[in-house]
């Protein structure tokens, strides 16, 4: 989720440059660059932080040039650092480039650049496009970028500039990039924010589309060189509604970006043959998995649980990281400690980790943001890919945990020889389809949240791999809402919660199709015989449901061991809808932080 911007015209390039990175500081940063064609060479600057820190370095360096590219960097590959920020030079230093996107094939591409000569600096898989560009340069900037974009796998928003040519080229291929068109003056951007306050024309690049952009004209190709006609739109948006992509809050961008999410966290990982995670050591010769995580990334741990047991035939214990680190742990070298967490950061978590270390465990992180301590202190890791989460109530970083434990499970049991259910596999390729159709329940679900908004109690209840979704459900409704829920299993309540059910309690069954439906049933008769108002999720509703459920949402078929993804979207929505019908800020509930960094 980096952030790209261009600049070709009659105006001083850097200063509109650092204005659009800082529009684009929402999509997440560790660090931010500019290039800048000043004096006729290229000046390249960047800085590892917040735009503001590139901002004052600039101050020292007084560029000046009416042409530039700059980037805000999400880092996916190689720490947050100088060195691994962009623009990336060419060993030349004459052409440059910024990426956003993941390119699959770097290492073999890093490989056959470094053989023929290339010295390559930064540890990111974006800086091979500029040597690949230069590999083929030979006096024709567009020609030169065609050419190695044919050689790259996996997704790009690029800008490339060069010295001898005043111009800039950009290419997309799953990473959204736009032209905007001003009166003598380009502008090139991975977001509309970037650019709006300077034009209001854009063209959007569709995939395998290049554009070749002077200062008063540009043209657009396939990659195959044929000219192409694009539409010219009008933006109606305000920057502060583009930022959120016209969702009224991050957390509801976030719910909808989840199976773009997903397919990110998919992406490079997973084909008909094989599933390719890179951990290095052999997993196969451990003994028992232990995994620590708090808040929402407990919850995910706990699905974790039911999927390395059943799929990957693993002993494997769920703890609170808090609880973890105070208590005498037994755990020794043939044990795993697994951390997940969606910042890295989390203190209890972090110290769970170091715990475990301290008692020779071998350690494994599921974590969202590349750089971050955990991922530091870990022997090896599972990055989510999803993007920057704003919303401190996490959503795309819960499914995406999931799905990287699923993920996990697999690899185990391709590890041990043993054999990959291949309907799970494509229905896994199939996910974000599948989240797409919950998604669609969501005015389904705005009807229910209207009903209940002011109840002052909620029950989630689920059984086996479902009875987490159950705590996640609930925990999401606390925190943005402030009303009280709990999660439980279902079989549970008739030991005490049961006592709570009357005719003012809204009860949420996760009744999706798996071994325990009949059971599922019988506890939802129990609410009812309380006069319970019960609220279920379901994908095969089944005419016992019916009769029971006073409301019903949809979501898809799906394997039990992908249903968790699936299910946990309408309890988002609900959370999410309610929440907002109170007026609460959604995106920053009290007393929360996005990160607690502190005991
Ligand atoms: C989740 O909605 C909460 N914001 C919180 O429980 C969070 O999951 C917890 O603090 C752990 O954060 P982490 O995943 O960044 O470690």
């Amino acid at each position: 989720m980096c952030g790209i911007i261009g600049y070709i015209g009659q105006k001083q390039t850097t200063p509109i440059l650092i204005d659009g990175l800082k529009k684009l500081e929402y999509r997440g940063y560790d660090s931010a660059g500019i290039c800048v064609l000043d004096k006729g060479s290229l000046k390249v600057i960047k800085k590892k932080g917040k735009i503001a820190e590139l901002d004052s370095e600039l101050k020292e360096h007084n560029l000046s040039g009416t042409i530039g590219i700059a980037h805000t960097r999400w880092a996916t590959h190689g720490e947050p650092n100088e060195k691994n920020a962009h623009p990336h030079l060419d060993c030349s230093g004459q052409i440059a480039i910024v990426h956003n996107g993941i390119i699959e094939n770097h290492h073999g591409l890093r490989q056959l650049l470094v053989k023929e000569g290339h010295s390559i600096v930064s540890d990111t898989d974006s800086e091979i496009v500029a040597h690949l560009i230069e590999k083929f340069y030979n006096g024709d900037l567009a020609k030169a970028t065609v050419q190695a974009l044919q050689l790259i796998d996996g997704a790009y928003g690029l800008a490339v500039m060069c010295q001898a040519e005043k111009k800039i080229i950009v290419a997309r291929r799953g990473s959204p990039l736009i032209i905007g068109i001003g009166d003598k003056e380009m502008f090139v951007a991975s977001d509309v924010p970037a650019i709006l306050a300077h034009t209001k024309k854009i063209i959007y690049l569709s995939d395998d589309e290049l554009a070749i952009i002077t200062e008063d004209n540009y043209t657009i190709k396939n990659l195959e060189g044929k000219k192409i006609d694009k539409e010219i739109h009008e933006i109606k948006w305000s920057v502060a509604e583009l930022e959120k992509k016209g969702f009224k809050h991050f957390m509801l961008k976030e719910i909808f970006e989840q199976p773009e999410a997903i397919a990110n966290t998919l992406r490079g990982r997973i084909n008909d043959k094989e599933i390719k995670l890179s951990i290095n050591f052999d997993i196969t010769k451990i003994k028992r998995i232990v995994i620590t995580a708090c808040g929402t990334s407990w919850h995910s741990a706990l699905i974790g649980k039911y999927l390395l047991e059943d799929l990957a035939l693993m002993p494997t214990e769920v703890d609170y990281a808090s609880e973890f680190r105070y208590r005498n742990p037994i755990l020794g070298p043939d044990d795993l400690m697994i951390v997940i967490s969606q910042s890295g950061e989390t203190a209890d978590t972090l110290a769970a980790l170091r715990e475990a270390k301290g008692k020779g465990a071998k350690t494994l992180g599921i974590v969202n943001v590349v750089g971050s301590t955990i991922t530091r202190e870990v022997d090896s890791g599972i990055y989510l890919h999803v993007g920057p989460e704003i919303g401190v109530a996490s959503t795309k970083a819960f499914s995406s945990q999931v799905v990287a434990l699923l993920l996990l499970a697999f690899y185990i049991r391709q590890e041990k020889g043993l054999a990959i259910d291949k309907k799970i596999i494509k229905e896994l390729n199939n996910l974000p389809e599948k989240i797409k159709e919950a998604l669609s329940q969501a005015e389904a679900v705005k009807v229910i949240a209207e009903k209940f908004k002011s109840s002052k109690n909620f029950l989630y209840l689920g059984r086996g791999i479902n009875f987490p979704v159950a705590l996640e459900g609930a925990l999401k409704l606390k925190e943005i809402s402030y009303i009280h829920a709990e999660g439980y299993p279902a079989a549970e309540i008739k030991h005490g919660p049961i006592a709570l059910i009357d005719a003012n309690m809204p009860v949420v069954f996760l009744a999706t199709k798996n071994n325990l439906s009949p059971k599922i049933i019988s506890n939802m008769a129990e609410v009812k015989a309380r006069s319970g108002i019960i609220i279920a999720v379901v994908n095969e509703p089944d005419k016992e449901i019916k009769k029971l459920a006073d409301y019903i949402i949809e979501v898809s078929i799906t394997s039990p061991e992908l249903s968790p993804v699936v299910n946990v979207i309408p309890l988002q929505l609900l959370a999410y809808y309610i929440a907002d019908m109170k007026g609460l800020d959604v995106d920053k509930p009290r007393n929360l932080a996005k990160s607690v960094t502190v005991e």
